[in-house]
């Protein structure tokens, strides 16, 4: 039997999740509420900027020249109820306004809105990063309002895709984790993952509180990690230590590993921020609070980078920013993304900003949903033209573009006295252009 498949949600992860479906040949039909973004999906564009994607949804699309019609997008839940079979949840989670638990009313509404049509056997499947114990109250509340009753199912499949990555992640994750409470749940899911499966990706069954943990614990894991080399580079910036060379001994240890050990302006985006933040409230809820103190300093220091980083600027400044030009390289929270969520670089050219210094900032994907955001920031089109008169040069987001440039590009348009948060420009080239370098974690000369 053909299986077909709803995706609810179209941000990064529903998006990326509803292309790759159909890229492993699925009829794939994408829900959500936003008439403006369904709109825009259904004539075929990307919502979000993520490499490949725009590439899958032209190949898929219904309507497009030469597509293969797998993919099409509406905002009707009967639509989506009686195409498909497995229905998979991608809404977001994110911090609740005061506090710092998850807000689940999208996942919540998205089970409220496809349960009353579900009145054939169907699968819900969630992705979504929900506090343990979600899927298993979800689950009754399917049961309660499906008219299929018992052969309305959920399961729980979080997902571990990377943004800049997520369509390579989601056709060949690293491995597939599923929360379920049947048989028939885990087959129809092996049959949807019949394409990984055969290629070698690992398949754990779990039940549903291990399912959900496996996410929460990952990212807490990858947070740490990040803050353990970020605090790292505080005590070599005391001992006049070099962060880079101690990360890179540290990596030669199979045990440690080199990855995610990059010191700089730390983590931010939509996920590990405000997960490890629901973590423990959940924990908390549980009394279990305790087990995951220790999460709370892996956000502090993550978020002592960013004062780090702008009181370095400041030095650079000559103690204060009035009056001072700074220009900022990158906006989006990581390299080949738009995402602005939660972003480092964002929050430190905010704060100059309030300390009176103009800032002007260049992202080579990301300016528009920056400028939504922090409206009150100039936004250019180049990287000289955000260093124009600037006292100071930072670069808060390791594009490709800004990693190749040639200090020779911005010559003459600038002080020239650089900040590195991202700890991967070559100092020695810099300082060789008669730069002033610096960087998080590293000695100054
Ligand atoms: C993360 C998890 O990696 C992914 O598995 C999960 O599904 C969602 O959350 P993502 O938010 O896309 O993915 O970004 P990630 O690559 O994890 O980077 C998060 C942040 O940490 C970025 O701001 C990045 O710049 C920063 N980072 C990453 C570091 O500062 N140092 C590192 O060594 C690695």
């Amino acid at each position: 039997m053909a299986i077909g498949i709803s995706v609810i949600g179209t941000g990064y992860l529903g998006t990326t999740h509803a292309a790759c479906m159909a890229e492993m040949g699925f009829e794939v039909v994408g829900v959500d509420i936003d008439q403006e973004r369904v709109a825009l999906l259904a004539s075929g564009r990307a919502p979000v900027y993520e490499p490949d994607l725009q590439e899958l949804l032209s190949k898929h699309v219904v309507g497009q020249p030469g597509s293969t019609g797998l993919l099409r997008f509406t905002t009707s839940w009967e639509t989506a109820a009686a195409g498909a079979d497995v229905h998979f949840v991608c809404v977001s989670t994110p911090q609740r306004h005061g506090g710092l638990a998850a807000d689940m009313s999208h996942v919540e509404a998205a089970i409220e809105a496809l349960s009353p049509h579900l009145s054939r056997p169907a699968l819900v499947v969630g992705k979504s990063t929900v506090p343990v114990g979600s899927a298993s109250r979800l689950a009754e509340r399917l049961a309660l309002l499906a008219p299929a009753g018992q052969e309305a199912e959920l399961a729980w499949n979080p997902e571990f895709l990377r943004e800049g990555h997520a369509v390579g992640d989601t056709l060949r994750p690293d491995r597939l984790v599923v929360g379920v409470r049947s048989r028939r749940a885990e087959s129809l899911l092996r049959a949807v993952y019949a394409k990984p499966i055969s290629q070698g990706v690992p398949f754990l069954v779990t039940d549903f509180a291990t399912a959900e943990l496996v996410k929460a614990a990952a990212n807490s894991f990858l947070a740490t990690k990040i803050s353990f080399i970020n605090a790292m580079a505080e005590v070599c910036e005391a001992a006049g230590a070099d962060v880079l060379q101690l990360s890179e001994a540290l990596g030669h240890d199979a045990r440690i590993g080199k990855e995610f050990l990059n010191a700089g302006l730390g983590f931010g985006g939509g996920c590990l921020p405000k997960d490890i933040r629901a973590f423990m409230a959940r924990a908390g809820e549980l009394g279990a609070d305790q087990a995951l103190t220790f999460l709370r300093e892996v956000d502090l220091i993550n978020m002592r980078r960013r004062t780090r980083m702008v009181d370095m600027a400041r030095q650079y400044c000559g103690g204060e920013f009035l009056g001072k030009r700074v220009a900022v390289l990158g906006a989006a929270f990581k390299p080949n993304s738009d995402d602005v969520r939660d972003s480092p670089a964002l929050n430190v050219a905010a704060q100059i900003q309030l300390y009176g210094g103009q800032v002007t900032v260049y992202d080579p994907k990301a300016n528009d949903n920056a400028r939504r955001a922090f409206p009150t920031l100039d936004y250019v089109d180049s990287a000289r033209g955000a260093a124009h008169e600037a006292d100071i040069v930072l670069h808060l987001t390791e594009w490709q573009e800004f990693r190749d440039m040639e200090p020779a590009a911005l010559d003459g348009v600038c002080h020239k006295r650089i900040l590195d948060g991202r700890n991967c420009l070559d100092p020695v080239r810099w300082r060789k252009a008669g730069w002033t370098y610096r960087a998080l974690g590293r000695p100054s000369v």
